[in-house]
């Protein structure tokens, strides 16, 4: 749902402990932190990388006319044949494997407060549902909303109702659930997100826990305590949702880029920043906007949920999207975020994230609307400071770039709205991949 994100530049520094202590101290200082650290952690155990899978909402909305559209609407057939295509179509085997309801599934609570799917358009029931999706070794997501009402206007989950719905959840054997923060105050949501994040723990069932918290309050602090979140939720969604555009990528991207200071770093095994679906094979970008989505989205370690018809999905696209070695970056079991390294004032951009074995990816992005543009540069000039010799391969072309010394210089040349994105680990290592 659109909110206004407001604009704030306080960037929150965080001060050394205590400078000039004696060094001892200062490790005892420093393990008690990281004891307290270990003791406060949300420790379900999941996401220790990106999830990854499929979401309903950015291409299905709130369709609910199933009469018409039998095919498109919100209903268990709709996610019964995703989760066929997520199992057939290569999709499982690289890591895609949650399948995720989002809005306007429910259809009332019960007379003893139980929540209830659409009879009509969930004929089976939730656990029907989620036994279909794991006998395909896939996993379940479903949506509530902390707050009177969810978003589109159906049942929400208010304060008292909290606990009996995440044991609904556990008992339906759901995977994750995404809490909205439509209808909700800013105390509602300061006390019921670290509540549902116990009433899950509770169930015993491990369940994956996304917040909509920080996108209701701004996304930036002094409102948003991200180590709180980091305690409370494995992943969060810190703005506005994406819409089907080059022009909302770009409004996330900005947002994500100005506040890297803060976001960047409390990124991490466990809790992610996300900004939002994947709107790779829908309507909205071109061949080279839908490259760049997921390269950045990959370089931001960002959760990737499709949003598109896997029914009906292009070669092209599923190329872009079914990239082994852009996954496996995504995926690297550092899960450090990337950041924005350079902006040129010829719109040429550079990012990086570091990896594990002492390899980075890097996306070289162009905001240029003219041609393709010969960027030149060195490993050195972009902060590589080792002496190793490196090699990079080209994650979209599988081009390999040999015998990368850090002054060496080199050009790539990106596309307007385009990315080039190389991998790039020490020579030592060998090819890392193919
Ligand atoms: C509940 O939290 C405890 C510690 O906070 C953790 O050890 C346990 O694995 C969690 N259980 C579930 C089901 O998330
Ligand atoms: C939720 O509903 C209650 C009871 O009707 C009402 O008092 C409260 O203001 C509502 N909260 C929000 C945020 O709309
Ligand atoms: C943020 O939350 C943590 C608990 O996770 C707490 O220790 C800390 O004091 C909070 N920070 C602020 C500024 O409120």
């Amino acid at each position: 749902m659109g909110r206004q994100a407001e604009q704030r530049d306080g960037a929150v520094g965080r001060g050394p402990l205590c400078v000039g202590a004696p060094h001892t101290l200062l490790w005892l200082a420093a393990s008690l932190l990281l004891l307290v650290a270990q003791v406060l952690a949300l420790e379900n155990g999941l996401l220790r990388t990106p999830p990854m899978g499929w979401l309903a909402w950015e291409r299905f909305r709130c369709n609910i006319n199933c009469d018409e559209d039998p095919k498109n609407c919100i209903s268990e057939r709709l996610f019964m044949e995703m989760a066929d295509r997520l199992a057939e179509d290569g999709w499982r085997e690289l890591g895609y494997v949650y399948v995720n309801i989002d809005d306007c599934w429910i259809g009332k609570r019960d007379a003893k407060g139980r929540l209830v799917p659409d009879p009509k358009r969930f004929p089976n029931g939730i656990a029907h549902l989620a036994d279909y999706v794991h006998s395909l070794g896939l996993k379940l997501g479903i949506y509530e909303d902390l707050g009177n009402f969810t978003c589109m206007g159906y049942p929400g989950t208010t304060l008292d109702k909290v606990v009996q719905d995440a044991q609904t959840f556990a008992e339906w054997k759901v995977d994750m659930l995404k809490l909205d923060g439509c209808y909700s105050t800013p105390e509602e949501r300061a006390t019921g997100y670290p509540k549902m994040a116990a009433a899950l723990n509770a169930t015993g069932r491990r369940i994956a826990f996304s917040c909509s918290w920080p996108a209701y309050d701004g996304g930036l602090p002094p409102k948003v305590n991200y180590s709180l979140l980091a305690d409370t939720c494995n992943l969060w969604r810190n703005y506005d949702d994406i819409q089907d555009s080059w022009k909302s990528v770009l409004y996330i991207l900005d947002w994500f880029v100005t506040y890297q200071d803060i976001l960047q770093p409390v990124a991490g095994p466990g809790h992610w920043n996300d900004p939002d679906m994947l709107l790779i094979g829908n309507f909205g970008l071109s061949f080279e906007e839908a490259q760049a989505q997921m390269a950045l989205w990959t370089v931001l370690a960002a959760p990737l949920f499709m949003s598109t018809d896997l029914r009906t999905i292009s070669a092209q696209n599923m190329d872009i999207l079914q990239n082994p070695l852009m996954i496996k970056i995504n995926q690297d079991p550092l899960g450090i975020q990337g950041r924005r390294i350079v902006k040129e004032e010829f719109f040429i951009e550079v990012f990086l994230r570091p990896l594990s074995h002492g390899a980075s990816a890097l996306v070289f992005f162009s905001r240029r609307t003219d041609m393709p543009y010969r960027y030149q540069s060195s490993l050195a000039t972009l902060n590589f400071t080792s002496s190793h010799v490196y090699e990079a391969q080209n994650v979209y072309t599988g081009e390999i770039i040999s015998d990368l010394h850090g002054e060496t210089e080199f050009t790539v040349t990106v596309n307007p709205s385009g990315v080039v994105m190389w991998y790039v680990y020490p020579k030592s290592l060998g090819k890392a991949h193919h």
